[in-house]
């Protein structure tokens, strides 16, 4: 039996960065160079990374996830005092191979077999989803993969969720999109998708007025929801 808001779902739209892929696997790799700072480097080249995003779309001036990202890195280093240019660039390179969460590809697999069309929604810029997705052995999986860049604004902009309504062809309450990201559960919430936060490090949940559908722990929940 699925869960009631999960009825009758016509396709699956996954977050990429925190949902599928772990954002904090870049600097993990690195902790041979980056020693007792790896774990306050990812925190902080993140936190800034969406903050960016969000005041880029307040204040009107886009560029892609690249740029962003970099530029996140860029803060987060001089913050910790890491003057190191190829180490800089090194970081930046690992984020096209991002380590995908275990239970990813099962869980898609399963979803495809079951007749689910599946999708990326996420503020990556295509170059980068691209590489993420084929390293990650995903490309064959996953039927779209949706940036940003074609509304030209970051998450959680409407205009955003919307490409997937217009790309899928699957009205907004068919579509059950998960994401880790608390404030993007609640964006797509607001927006009409059927919502399952991907809860993965039990946090509080957003006080932003709407509310996900449904709060899961990983990804393997998420057939339950579905009745499959
Ligand atoms: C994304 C960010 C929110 O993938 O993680 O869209």
């Amino acid at each position: 039996m699925a869960h009631p808001a999960f009825a009758d779902i016509g396709a699956c739209v996954f977050d990429a960065y925190g949902t599928l892929f772990d954002v904090n696997s870049a600097a993990a790799r690195r902790r041979d160079r980056l020693g007792a700072k790896a774990d306050r480097l990812a925190e902080l080249w993140r936190v800034k990374q969406l903050q960016y995003t969000w005041l880029r779309s307040l204040m009107g001036v886009h560029a892609d996830f690249w740029k962003v990202t970099g530029d996140a890195l860029d803060f987060a280093m001089a913050v910790l005092d890491i003057e190191d240019q190829a180490l800089r660039n090194d970081l930046m390179e690992l984020y096209l191979s991002l380590d995908a969460y275990p239970e990813v590809k099962t869980l898609l697999a399963r979803l495809k077999r079951a007749g689910f069309k599946t999708a990326i929604l996420s503020n990556g810029s295509p170059d980068m989803l691209a590489a993420a997705t084929a390293s990650a052995g995903l490309a064959d999986l996953i039927d779209e993969v949706l940036s940003i860049e074609a509304a030209g604004i970051f998450k959680p902009h409407p205009s955003v969720y919307q490409l997937a309504v217009d790309r899928l062809g699957v009205p907004a309450a068919r579509i059950s999109f998960q994401s880790a990201n608390a404030w993007d559960a609640v964006g797509a919430a607001q927006f009409g998708f059927r919502v399952a936060w991907c809860n993965r490090f039990g946090q509080p949940r957003e006080r932003l007025g709407a509310q996900p559908h449904a709060e899961i722990k990983s990804l393997d929940e998420l057939p339950a929801l579905l009745g499959i």
